[in-house]
């Protein structure tokens, strides 16, 4: 099976309208869902801003900051259509785009040519256990920093984590740190907010590659 046909296999069957919205993208509850939403929106000037959400699923993070009277300049990206037309129905004035932002030379770009974002964002995309997390982890991060005029915002889940689920991918914040290290000095960790959870503020101005 391809990356994409174990992200579909995975997300797909959780698409159901009687799931609660965190439940189909698989986070442990609305507010471990939420609590992420907020380190976002606490530590980085988000209105106003053009803001990506690599990874969008339902578009709750559109929700989330309408919630908090926060407006954006927003765009949703997901590779399931599933999930893209159901983001679409719940915020219809959101920018909703379906693709793969990581392998758009061969499928072709979601986004427009040249497109950058003050804010990119991504929460909770890489932890699904995929067999290659940690090789594909260096492109991934290069990408989004790529399309970040200002800041990338980067989640994922800690190797701390006391249960882990086989169908997840854990990481160690150092090893991360060191991979971002050639494309900027200055990252902000964030660790304190969830005890398996930790987000990386990197400034995408900073040394851009
Ligand atoms: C854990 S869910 C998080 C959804 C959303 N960020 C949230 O917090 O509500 C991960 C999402 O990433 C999407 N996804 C996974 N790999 C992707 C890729 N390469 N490109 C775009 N979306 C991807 C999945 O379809 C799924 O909707």
């Amino acid at each position: 099976m391809s990356r994409s046909q174990r992200i579909r296999h995975h997300y797909q069957p959780r698409i159901d309208d009687m799931r609660a919205n965190y439940d189909v993208v698989d986070w442990a509850s609305a507010e471990a869902q939420q609590i992420r939403f907020a380190v976002l929106a606490d530590n980085l000037p988000l209105d106003g801003r053009t803001l990506l959400d690599v990874g969008c699923g339902l578009g709750d993070l559109l929700t989330f900051l309408k919630g908090r009277e926060i407006s954006t300049d927003y765009c949703g990206v997901d590779l399931l259509s599933e999930m893209i037309e159901s983001a679409r129905s719940r915020n219809p004035d959101g920018r909703f785009v379906c693709g793969d932002i990581f392998h758009a030379e061969q499928n072709g770009d979601p986004l427009g040519a040249n497109e950058l974002f003050d804010v990119v964002f991504c929460s909770g995309m890489l932890n699904l256990e995929l067999g290659n997390n940690h090789d594909f982890l260096p492109d991934a991060l290069k990408r989004m920093m790529q399309l970040a005029s200002g800041h990338m915002v980067v989640n994922l889940l800690h190797t701390r984590t006391e249960k882990k689920y086989p169908h997840c991918t854990y990481y160690d914040p150092d090893s991360v740190l060191k991979i971002l290290k050639p494309f900027t000095a200055d990252v902000r960790l964030i660790d304190d907010y969830l005890p398996n959870d930790f987000t990386l503020i990197c400034n995408a101005a900073d040394g851009r590659q």
